[in-house]
């Protein structure tokens, strides 16, 4: 029997597919800090942090917005994003940093609540804060269901039950392997990520890590105390309803942020996230707005340009990737003296063991150690690690007795030498654009019904992809259309191509 949501969906969808990304194309640090989950404190893993040059160990909202400046492109947003990080365990145990390429992306996904699409989405409050994923999570336990295996159509997760939270927060995970010579797989089509085997075969542009931010609000916390439980997911992460008591629409946060593995072709061992976690159910983001809300509410509402191109948006005064890449933070000296980049050690940043699961990760509990101490230095900032130059080579730390407590060589000798790098020259994978109008929705054929509409990014080209579906009752094949637009040209490029992919359901 088919239930078929595919109508409400087309009449809902209506001009509700505005977004802006944000590229940061800078990293703000590099640091075993998180002002959510330790306060005050070093945390248990390493992240890498975008934003606002004011994040610190215990950062504020009034410690963000007086940053004097950050690695985002939009200079009024002094956000702060940040998330784990990838490294390569060698087959002889020695760890390795897995560069990463060209920054990050913050997409600002303006969907409607679809129970109301005259409600409008409201802009992040002052201050307010939130988490996406689950450090601990070592399993993926949606339905029971093979990991695997593609999720079923979207339109169907209702049906099948599976539009709780923890269900949603798990689908909220991407890991989109990268060959830009071929067709781009959709966003969050992969919840876990693939071995080394898989990678080397069929990724040769390495991974890309996607993660959605619950953009559902109770509209009153600007925080709770999981930093959770104040947003909720809309009921297919991305879009859709949102759940009873969290009706006040968010943008929709989506990080992306791109792993060198292919660097690793051919070389025996394992990828492995910050957390000790091998398979990615552990992934997760925090973000902090710094934002003046009533800036980003004005944004929100005007900068609706169909490119999604920040530059695009009138309000915002843009920073060239240069001002974004030199935008540094303070870290406190004792945490820039740690070697999170290059070579490591043989050991995990901060100690942290892997823990394949499929019960929850314990024993690396986030150690307690205050900062508090340690004043900022301009100097420790200055050699803090960045994307585009790997510096790792922090003076060597004048009081590491403090921390002779923490496990697994974390204060290492600075190394003679810059460890080697891999090329990075931002994915340009599009080489003749056909200059063609502003791209957009294809047709929608006779006999098929539109069924979602996703977007893609693949390197700087951003595909909008519209999904329809064919009105048969025996069969149904779903088929996707894409158009993608090239970001950096002046001209967008249209593109068609079908990717056939044959659902087969019971009637
Ligand atoms: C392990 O192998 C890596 C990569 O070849 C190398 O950089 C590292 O020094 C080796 N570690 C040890 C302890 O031999
Ligand atoms: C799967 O992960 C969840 C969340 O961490 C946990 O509660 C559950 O016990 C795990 N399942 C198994 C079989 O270990």
């Amino acid at each position: 029997m088919r239930i078929d949501t595919s109508l409400a969906i087309l009449a809902s969808l209506g001009g509700a597919a505005a977004f802006w990304r944000m590229e940061c194309r800078g990293q703000v640090g590099l640091a075993r800090i998180d002002p959510l989950i330790n306060p005050g404190a070093v945390s248990s893993h390493a992240h890498a942090i975008h934003g606002s040059s004011g994040f610190n160990e215990a950062a504020t909202y009034e410690d963000l917005i007086n940053g004097d400046c950050t690695s985002c492109a939009v200079a009024q947003d002094k956000s702060a994003y940040w998330a784990p990080t990838l490294y390569f365990r060698h087959d002889n145990g020695t760890y390795e940093a897995v560069q990463q390429v060209g920054g990050m992306l913050a997409y600002y996904f303006l969907n409607k609540d679809l129970k109301d699409t005259n409600k409008k989405i409201t802009a992040f409050p002052n201050n307010f804060r939130m988490i996406a994923g689950d450090s601990t999570r070592r399993n993926y336990s949606v339905a029971g269901l093979d990991y695997t295996q593609p999720d079923p159509p979207k339109s169907d997760w209702g049906n099948l039950g599976q539009t709780n939270q923890h269900d949603l927060a798990q689908r909220a995970l991407g890991f989109n392997c990268l060959d830009y010579s071929g067709a781009a797989e959709p966003s969050l089509f992969r919840h876990y990520l693939p071995d080394k085997a898989f990678l080397d075969a069929n990724c040769k542009d390495g991974v890309r890590f996607e993660l959605s931010f619950p953009s559902c609000w109770n509209g009153k916390d600007t925080s709770s105390p999981d930093h959770k439980s104040h947003v909720a997911y809309p009921d297919t992460v991305l879009n859709g309803n949102c759940p009873e008591g969290f009706d006040v629409k968010l943008p929709g946060l989506f990080f992306e942020t791109i792993w060198a593995t292919n660097a690793f072709v051919g070389v025996p061992g394992e990828f492995v996230i910050s957390n000790g976690d091998v398979l990615g159910f552990g992934y997760h983001g925090d973000f902090i707005s710094g934002w003046d809300a009533d800036f980003l509410q004005a944004a929100v509402e005007q900068c609706t340009a169909s490119s999604g191109m920040v530059q695009d948006c009138p309000l915002f005064t843009i920073l060239n990737e240069d001002e974004q890449r030199k935008c540094k933070m303070p870290t406190p000296p004792m945490i820039a003296s740690e070697k999170l980049a290059g070579v490591i050690g043989d050991a995990l940043p901060g100690g942290v063991a892997i823990q394949y699961g499929p019960g929850p990760a314990i024993g690396n509990p986030a150690p307690s150690l205050a900062i508090a101490a340690a004043a900022p230095s301009e100097a420790a900032s200055a050699d803090a690690p960045s994307v585009d130059a790997p510096s790792v080579d922090a003076p060597a730390p004048t009081s590491a007795e403090e921390f002779t407590g923490l496990p697994g060589g974390v204060f290492q000798e600075a190394p003679t030498s810059t460890p080697e790098v891999n090329a990075q020259a931002e994915p340009s994978p599009e080489p003749t654009p056909t200059p063609t109008p502003t791209p957009s929705d294809p047709p929608v054929p006779a006999g098929y019904e539109l069924l979602r509409t996703d977007y893609v990014t693949n390197g700087n080209v951003v595909s909008k992809i519209v999904v329809i579906e064919t009105v048969e009752y025996v069969m149904l094949a779903t088929e996707t259309v894409t158009v993608t637009a090239t970001f950096g040209a002046e001209n967008a490029r249209r593109e068609l191509h079908h990717l056939h992919r044959h659902n087969h359901r019971s009637h």
